[in-house]
């Protein structure tokens, strides 16, 4: 085969994704989303497993087809094999595996962190000429499950240098979001909202913690108490004051990750900075990048919306690095809800 074609899945929590690259341009990209977790306020592991096992047959079929490629011209599958729901992470991991076996073509394993990090190096199309960010860079990683400020210091070489103690942001955003009655995930309904009010309104409060780790469950406990406070004395008082809520919840959301960002990148001399994860789709968090490019000079890397979510096309190409450097793996591994970089 002259061409390096790569087959990418992505199940680990409640989207299943496949992706086609071929020699590290992106042909297609299909996520199904799973609906059913609306009605309970979060995701609900073993509905996500059922649904994945629904949806992946034809997410991959429909990957295959829009590629414009054969099954039999691929060279190998990448799947995420950790960190995430186990029950979740098996459809794809079998899946990826049985295929393996019928193409006769080696499986990869991919880290689900690692991939949201190189999501910077994909070639969207055959025109796109975007530069990836410079060794070493420093990646902000931000989802429903993970904050991490990570260090990179090449395409497999990753460390991560602060992380969040308790809450993830994504989930800071989504719990606040319940608080007010909103429906999950609650991140975007905030963004939207957030657009009309004055950030300035209510102080809330924010950790004080060494080093470059987070917290966010203060945070989270401070927000619920003004909410009590205030609905013990106006039962309207959410409905009357949504936008300057989440106004000042992102706020200080934002000024907590991107404290910790810029010390990191004081203290190693680091202006080369990338975003990713699903919470890089906040529009306050991307402005704040603009103003730190500004300010302090930084080189800043901000994915495209597409590539903000869970997706396979980071998968695929996380595997396309692993596939030039031979980096394949046994049949008999297993998934780890539990990995880290
Ligand atoms: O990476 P991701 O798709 O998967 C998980 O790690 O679960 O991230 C989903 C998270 C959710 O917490 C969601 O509320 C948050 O990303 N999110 C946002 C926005 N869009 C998605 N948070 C704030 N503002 C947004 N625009």
């Amino acid at each position: 085969k002259t061409d390096t074609i790569l087959l990418g899945i992505e199940s680990s929590c409640d989207d299943t994704a496949a992706s086609i690259v071929k020699n590290g341009v992106v042909l297609s990209n299909i996520i199904a989303n799973q609906k059913v977790h609306k009605f309970f306020g979060g995701v609900v592991p073993e509905l996500a497993a059922r649904a994945h096992q629904q949806n992946i047959i034809p997410v991959v079929d429909t990957a295959i087809k829009k590629a414009g490629i054969q099954k039999e011209d691929l060279s190998a599958i990448a799947f995420t094999c950790g960190p995430g729901l186990l029950g979740s992470l098996l459809v794809g991991t079998s899946f990826a595996k049985g295929l393996s076996i019928a193409l006769n073509i080696p499986i990869i394993e991919v880290n689900h962190l690692q991939a949201h990090v190189l999501v910077h190096f994909i070639k969207q199309n055959e025109i796109d000429n975007h530069k990836p960010p410079q060794f070493p860079f420093l990646c902000l990683l931000v989802s429903g499950g993970n904050s991490q400020i990570i260090l990179v210091k090449s395409i497999n070489e990753m460390r991560v240098i602060g992380q969040t103690i308790d809450d993830a942001a994504g989930e800071a955003f989504d719990k606040c979001a319940k608080l007010m009655g909103f429906s999950y995930p609650g991140g975007p309904i905030i963004d939207s909202l957030a657009k009309e009010g004055n950030p300035d309104t209510f102080q809330l409060s924010k950790p004080s913690l060494p080093g470059y780790n987070y917290s966010f469950s203060g945070l989270k406990t401070s927000f619920l108490y003004l909410l009590r406070n205030q609905l013990k004395k106006n039962p309207f008082f959410v409905e009357e004051n949504k936008a300057d809520l989440s106004a000042s919840l992102q706020t200080t959301i934002i000024d907590i990750l991107m404290n910790k960002l810029y010390k990191a990148s004081i203290d190693l001399d680091i202006k080369e900075v990338a975003l990713a994860g699903g919470v890089s789709a906040n529009s306050g968090l991307r402005k704040a990048f603009e103003e730190f490019a500004k300010k302090h000079n930084w080189k800043i890397h901000i994915p495209s919306i597409a590539f903000t979510t869970d997706n396979a096309a980071m998968v695929a190409i996380s595997g396309y690095f692993k596939y030039l450097d031979k980096a394949f793996c046994q049949i008999e591994i297993v998934p780890f809800a539990k990995k880290t970089i």
